[in-house]
């Protein structure tokens, strides 16, 4: 594998997510693959899960690892072409990415969305741009519009504690207070419609995710309907793709509380990627219950981007 940005970069997800279950057995079993390479994770914005867990990958793999914050850390960078550096830019990311890749043979790259430009954030131009010009493997640490590792720990995380065959999965959206990107309902989509589930989004009118993400889902504005007898809820904001970027308020009765669950799906597991506002976004009593499997999914984490790392390490 040279570029994870999406489940589309994935040959066989099935045996991607069975690589990533026999890594948790035997995480130290493929250190030869990273002796002597270099994984440098470059950070646009803020991580705590994907910075730990893919450096803890890495390691596992017998990788060096180099981190770098450049939004912090760097120097100011020049995504345009075409223009006169004469403001307060002072690096251009053909030069900057150029360079990384001289210092690495995998880079991961995080970059959010500006959630004002629809058209700039779905062409994902700082992602691209990166993979164009650093000439290594690059891997989502999430982008403008998707956080494939995110969804294949999701995925690896369903696999491992379904108790049926054919689980009931539900991507519910949930209150916040700030316009969210949709990367993680969008690669949540992807992956569970290349996966053996019965999948189900439930949103209020207006939360309506890319076709380009959900076609072939069930999607439904009631909630109490589409968590029924759910196995997985899957529990996460995100804001408009039309009007792009743009937050409704109201809507706080889509947090899920335990009277809910106790309604209609006593026995659902509940998952969030995190960070998680609580009392918010969901609620306290279930996140501190038996229900909630938040953090083993975020340590899932390590075993997806070792799957992953490993298949591009295989690939060099
Ligand atoms: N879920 C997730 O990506 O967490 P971080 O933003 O902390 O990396």
């Amino acid at each position: 594998m040279k570029l994870f940005s999406s489940v589309n970069d994935v040959k066989d997800v099935p045996v991607l997510v069975a690589s990533a279950l026999q890594l948790k057995q035997n995480p130290y079993a493929h250190q030869h693959l990273g002796k002597n390479k270099t994984l440098s994770l470059v950070f646009l914005n803020p991580s705590l899960r994907t910075r730990m867990s893919t450096q803890k990958a890495a390691m596992n793999l017998g990788m060096n690892v180099i981190v770098l914050n450049i939004d912090k850390e760097g120097w100011a960078l020049e995504l345009r072409d075409n223009v006169i550096m004469n403001g307060t830019t002072v690096e251009h990311i053909r030069e900057a990415a150029g360079v990384m890749g001289e210092y690495s043979d995998i880079i991961g790259v995080r970059s959010f969305p500006g959630l004002k430009d629809r058209e700039e954030d779905y062409s994902e131009t700082i992602f691209n741009k990166f993979v164009e010009f650093c000439k290594v493997p690059v891997v989502s640490l999430e982008s403008a519009t998707c956080h494939p590792l995110q969804s294949l720990a999701d995925l690896v995380t369903i696999e491992e504690l379904k108790t049926t065959a054919r689980p009931k999965v539900v991507l519910t959206w949930a209150p916040h207070i700030k316009a969210l990107p949709q990367a993680v309902p969008n690669s949540f989509a992807e992956w569970m419609r290349r996966a053996d589930v019965d999948f189900t989004i439930a949103h209020p009118a207006g939360y309506e995710l890319s076709t380009d993400f959900t076609n072939g889902a069930a999607i439904t504005h009631d909630q109490d309907e589409a968590i029924k007898d759910a196995d997985f809820i899957y529990v996460k904001n995100w804001s408009a793709y039309e009007p792009y970027g743009s937050v409704t308020g109201g809507n706080e009765d889509w947090m899920l509380t335990n009277d809910k669950l106790e309604a209609v799906a006593p026995n659902a597991k509940v998952m969030h990627c995190l960070p998680v506002r609580r009392d918010l976004e969901l609620s306290s009593e279930i996140l501190d219950g038996p229900r909630s499997i938040v953090i083993h999914e975020a340590g899932n984490r390590v075993w997806a981007a070792q799957a992953v790392l490993k298949q591009m390490l295989e690939a060099l």
